[in-house]
């Protein structure tokens, strides 16, 4: 495969992606599948880092696993597994973890924001040493591209440098990855409080849209969105932040540009696009939630796809931990 090779990676934190996952993120991997060697990875390793229920974590992998099938992953295309089935990323993050410094892993604003929310004592040195998983993850499979959110940037920075340092002091093992910057990707805010981001962790039950849930809900949601002052159908994010994300969804899920979505809603109340926007949303999703359900009424089914898959990624990532391996002195 001479294309560009990508790794990218979600956290099954949640029972459902929502709709700022599948903009922001999850549709550009759908899209890459055309032009780049994709491993697509449930990363359950990065979930254990903040506490969790065991139970809860094997539900929600295989549900993440059955979504990114039911949106449009091809496990013939792409390469699709759990991190966990594949040993290899543990044992290159202990080798990376031992060529950071201290210092430096002690720099990532990620885990002083997180770490200060938690509190020093109860914040795991596995969220310490998250990034330098990360970097494990994508240079196991000299990625040459990674998909990057602003949040992740400061990581994948550590990932080159890691790269880089390791080239240097034992030898040329690692492709150094460069941050991919889709062009496809919106940013979605809360839709009761649209200043600041949807997310699964932050906003409020019904600031949020998810792939899976029911239908109407979503379009409940929608159409009870917090919009702005004011009767004017335009983007203006800054003065108009609410009706701009609905704008923004709206554009993104039926393909037609803000402008042309202004135009025709001129004239039209909040209500009306609210209302149309609720029905785009729910004819979008609902397919999406029986596909995922499918997936995951066939056990078996979905444990063999994740199983050719795990098997493809340990192939690429057992040859390359072994050349460290054999690089360090092992
Ligand atoms: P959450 O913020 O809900 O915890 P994650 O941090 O797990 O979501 O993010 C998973 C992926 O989805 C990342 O690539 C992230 O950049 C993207 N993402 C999350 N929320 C949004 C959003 N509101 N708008 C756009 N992209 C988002
Ligand atoms: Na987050």
């Amino acid at each position: 495969d001479a294309r560009p090779r990508v790794f990218s990676g979600i956290q099954p934190t949640a029972d459902s992606f929502h709709l700022g996952n599948y903009l922001g993120a999850l549709r550009s991997w759908v899209r890459m599948q055309d032009t780049h060697d994709c491993l697509y990875c449930v990363v359950d390793l990065h979930a254990i880092t903040a506490g969790h229920e065991p139970k809860v974590l094997r539900q929600r992998t295989r549900v993440a696993a059955a979504q990114l099938l039911a949106i449009g992953i091809d496990p013939e295309r792409s390469t699709l597994f759990v991190q966990s089935h594949v040993p290899a990323h543990a044992e290159l993050a202990w080798v990376l973890g031992c060529i950071t410094g201290f210092g430096e892993a002690s720099r990532m604003t990620q885990f002083k924001d997180k770490a200060a929310r938690q509190g020093a004592e109860r914040a795991s040195v596995g969220l310490f040493t998250y990034p330098v998983l990360m970097a494990a993850d994508i240079l196991l499979y000299r990625a040459a591209a990674v998909p990057v959110g602003e949040d992740q940037r400061q990581h994948l920075e550590l990932s080159r440098d890691l790269a880089q340092r390791f080239n240097r002091d034992f030898g040329k093992t690692f492709v150094v990855p460069e941050a991919y910057i889709p062009t496809d990707t919106a940013k979605i805010t809360d839709l009761q409080d649209p200043t600041s981001k949807m997310s699964k962790s932050s906003s409020t039950p019904n600031g949020i849209v998810e792939l899976l849930d029911e239908p109407n809900r979503s379009a409940k949601r929608i159409r009870s969105a917090v919009t702005d002052t004011g009767r004017e159908i335009v983007y203006d994010p800054e003065h108009k932040p609410g009706i701009s994300n609905l704008l923004s969804i709206y554009s993104a899920l039926a393909g037609e540009s803000v402008a042309e979505l202004e135009q025709r809603y001129e004239g039209h109340g909040y209500g009306d696009l609210k209302k149309d926007l609720g029905q785009v949303v729910a004819d979008f999703t609902a397919p999406i939630r029986e596909r995922t359900q499918a997936y995951l009424d066939d056990p078996a089914g979905l444990d063999k796809i994740l199983a050719v898959g795990a098997e493809k990624a340990r192939a690429l990532a057992d040859a390359t931990l072994r050349q460290v391996y054999d690089r360090v002195g092992f």
